[in-house]
C-alpha cells in the first residue's frame, strides 16, 4: 500500500462521520459543497494534487481518489433522497388535520340580556295581536305631558325630573327628552283609526341620581289597545295572559288602585313572585308580589286629544320597565350591571 491511498481512507472515514450528522436538505447541501465543491471541496483538492504525485504512484493515488469520489457521490445521493423524503413527510403532516385536538371555539357575540327580555315581551304581545310602534326620544311638552292630561303644575313636569332641550322652545312646543314611552300612545291615536293594538319599546330619560335602582336612561315598553267595547276586564285578561306567557303558567297578577293622569281608573300591576313561588324572598321583599307595571283605562280626555271619540271607543294602556324586569328575572342587585358590558357578568346571565 502506498501512502496516498491511506490518506484517502482517512478522508473517507472523516466524510462518513460528517455524513452521519447531515439530516436536513440544507445540511446535506453544505456537505456536498464541503466535499465536492469546485473551489475548496476536499475531493476536488485531492484530485488537483494528482499532478504532483510521482509517476509510479499516480495509478494507486488516482484509483484511491476516484474511490473516495464515488463513495462521496453515492452517499450524498442517498442523503439527498432521505432529506427530500423527510421534507415531504413534514409538509404532509403540516397539512393534515389532527382530529384529536380540542376545538378552537370562536368568540361569538350574543344578544344583550335587555334585548332578550325586550324581545320576549314583544313576542308575548305579538301573540295577542299587538304590533310594535315607534316614536322619537326628543318629544314636545304637548306629547309627553299636556296631551296625556298632566295638569300644568304636575310635579313630573318639573325641571328637577325632566331633561329639557336647550333652546328647545316654550309652552306646549318646548322640547324635552321623553320621560316615558306614553307619548307614543298619542302619536299612534293621531295617526290611525281604531282598532288599535300597539306595543312601544324605547329609551326614556329622567334626571335621577345614579344608584343601584336608578339610572338617568332606562327602557320602557308601552302598550295601548283602543276599540269599541273594551273594558277593564279586557285589561285584566290581557295582562294576566302576558304574565303567564312571560313568567310561566303559574304566574298570577294583582291589581292595586293608583293614579296616573292619563288613565281612569289607574292601577299598579304586580305579578306573583316567580323566584320564590310566593313563599317570600329578597327579590319580592317577602311579600310574594312584584310590581312590574302601571296600567289603566285610557282617560276620555286623552282619547279626545288623540282624535278618538270617547263616546264610541274605550281603551286601556300599560307601561312597564324593561330594566326592572331583567333585574327580577336574573336576580340582579344593580341596574348598572346592565350597562357596563362586563363579560364576566354577561356570561353569567347568559348561562343562567
Ligand atoms: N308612563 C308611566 C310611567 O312612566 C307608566 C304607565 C302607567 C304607562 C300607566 C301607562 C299606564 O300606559 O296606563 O311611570
Amino acid at each position: 500500500m502506498t501512502e496516498a491511498p491511506f490518506v484517502l481512507d482517512e478522508q473517507l472515514a472523516r466524510f462518513e462521520l460528517d455524513a452521519a450528522r447531515a439530516r436536513t436538505s440544507a445540511e446535506v447541501q453544505k456537505l456536498r459543497v464541503d466535499w465536492l465543491g469546485k473551489g475548496h471541496g476536499v475531493v476536488t483538492a485531492f484530485l488537483g494534487l494528482l499532478r504532483e504525485v510521482p509517476k509510479d504512484e499516480k495509478g494507486a493515488y488516482g484509483a484511491g481518489v476516484n474511490k473516495l469520489k464515488a463513495r462521496v457521490e453515492a452517499r450524498l445521493k442517498e442523503l439527498e433522497g432521505a432529506a427530500a423524503a423527510e421534507a415531504a413527510r413534514a409538509a404532509e403532516s403540516a397539512r393534515a388535520v389532527d382530529v384529536t385536538l380540542p376545538p378552537r371555539v370562536p368568540a361569538v357575540g350574543r344578544l344583550h340580556p335587555l334585548t332578550v327580555v325586550r324581545r320576549r315581551i314583544e313576542a308575548s304581545f305579538r301573540s295577542l295581536g299587538y304590533e310594535v310602534a315607534d316614536g322619537p326620544e326628543v318629544e314636545s311638552d304637548w306629547y309627553n305631558f299636556e296631551s296625556l292630561n298632566f295638569p300644568p303644575d304636575h310635579p313630573a313636569r318639573d325641571a328637577v325630573d325632566t331633561f329639557f332641550v336647550k333652546g328647545g322652545g316654550t309652552g306646549r312646543d318646548r322640547l324635552l327628552l321623553r320621560t316615558h314611552t306614553s307619548p307614543v300612545q298619542m302619536r299612534t291615536m293621531l295617526s290611525r283609526k281604531p282598532p288599535i293594538r300597539i306595543l312601544c319599546p324605547g329609551r326614556v330619560f329622567r334626571k335621577d341620581d345614579i344608584d343601584p335602582r336608578h339610572l338617568p336612561v332606562f327602557n320602557q315598553i308601552e302598550g295601548l289597545a283602543v276599540d269599541e267595547g273594551i273594558t277593564f276586564a279586557d285589561l285584566r285578561g290581557t295582562l294576566a295572559a302576558f304574565a303567564r306567557t312571560f313568567f310561566g303558567d303559574r304566574a298570577k297578577v294583582r291589581f292595586g288602585p293608583t293614579f296616573f293622569p292619563f288613565v281612569e281608573p289607574g292601577v299598579d300591576v304586580a305579578v306573583s313572585c316567580v323566584l320564590c313561588e310566593q313563599k317570600g324572598c329578597r327579590v319580592c321583599s317577602g311579600s310574594g308580589w312584584i310590581e312590574i307595571m302601571g296600567a289603566g283605562m285610557v282617560h276620555p280626555k286623552v282619547l279626545e286629544n288623540g282624535g278618538i271619540d270617547p263616546e264610541r271607543y274605550t281603551g286601556f294602556a300599560f307601561g312597564m320597565g324593561v330594566d326592572r324586569i331583567a333585574l327580577l328575572l336574573h336576580g340582579l342587585p344593580d341596574l348598572r350591571l346592565l350597562l357596563e358590558n362586563d363579560l364576566r357578568f354577561l356570561d353569567r346571565v347568559w348561562s343562567s
